[in-house]
């Protein structure tokens, strides 16, 4: 079995839309392995955003990521990091494939709902700093 972290952001948080993104995930197949709910610190975001700190909206990603809590998710299914990016759909809501977790709620490229690993090494990573053990099944 494979692993990728998931995070329910902000936007969708205070929407309401956490148990529709729940249900859309275990549907899909998933395994939940560790779920919080929690406020991640300014100096949490900036590490963990930290591969995008060169980029123009790095700043903004901070800010959005802190403006209120997330649903931190640690997943488990075969193929895990890659079916977890097809059921979220891509970064833009706009561009997103009909029927996947950004095209219905997410806002905008920037405010996009969901977050999932790009790869199996960057989910072990995210998992284990989002999560500690004792909070993974
Ligand atoms: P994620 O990491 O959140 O799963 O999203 P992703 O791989 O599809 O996108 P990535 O390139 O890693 O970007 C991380 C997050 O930064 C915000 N973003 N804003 N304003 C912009 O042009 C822009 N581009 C990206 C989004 O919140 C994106 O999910
Ligand atoms: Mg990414």
């Amino acid at each position: 079995m494979n692993k990728t972290y998931g995070m329910i952001k902000p936007d969708a948080v205070r929407k309401n839309f956490t148990g529709k993104i729940i249900d859309k995930i275990l549907d899909a197949g998933f395994k939940v392995r560790g779920m919080k709910l929690m406020q991640m610190s300014v100096e949490q975001a900036q590490q963990f955003y930290a591969v995008h700190k060169e980029r123009p909206f790095y700043g903004e990603l901070v800010e959005y990521i802190t403006s209120g809590p997330v649903v931190a998710l640690a997943l488990e299914k075969n193929n895990a990091v890659s079916d977890y990016r097809t059921l979220l759909g891509a970064t833009d809501p706009l561009e997103a494939a009909d029927g996947t977790i950004r095209k219905l709620y997410g806002e905008s490229k920037a405010v996009n709902a969901i977050h999932g690993s790009d790869s199996d090494e960057n989910a072990e990573i995210e998992i284990n700093f989002i999560f500690n053990q004792n909070e993974l099944i």
